[in-house]
């Protein structure tokens, strides 16, 4: 049925559209905030908290199980740019590769 289609094709449009919205309100919160969030996997591990603490700075960390390993080294080097553009201490090395294990182990 094509109307059953275009209609379910505007969901995943929709969600994008939230998630946006969603980040927008949390980077104009962008106080540095020392509460983990807790729905990270391992959560309390020193990894997590690296993951948290850095990539928690703008919006709400993002469940690794958002993206898959490949995605998530591409979103990386976005974020690096969002970092450089706003001024605001880059991601050291060792936190790099705390993150990156840390997303291989548990994205997607
Ligand atoms: C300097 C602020 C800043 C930091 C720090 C930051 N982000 Fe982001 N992030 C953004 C902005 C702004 C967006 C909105 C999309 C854009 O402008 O690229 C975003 C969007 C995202 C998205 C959604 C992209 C999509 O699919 O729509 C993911 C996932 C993400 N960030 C992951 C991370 C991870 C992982 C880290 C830690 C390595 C991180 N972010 C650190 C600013 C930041």
């Amino acid at each position: 049925m094509k109307q059953t289609k275009r209609h379910t094709a505007s969901i995943p449009r929709m969600a994008g559209v939230l998630g946006t919205a969603v980040i927008i309100l949390f980077s104009v919160g962008c106080a540095e905030t020392s509460m983990q969030a807790n729905y990270l996997p391992d959560a309390g591990s020193q990894a997590a908290e690296i993951y948290n603490d850095n990539c928690g700075r703008c919006h709400v960390p993002p469940h690794p199980k958002r993206h898959t390993f490949a995605a998530w080294q591409d979103i990386i080097s976005l974020m690096d740019r969002r970092i450089r553009e706003r001024n605001m201490p880059a991601i050291g090395e060792e936190e790099r590769k705390t993150i990156l294990s840390y997303l291989k182990k548990h994205g997607r």
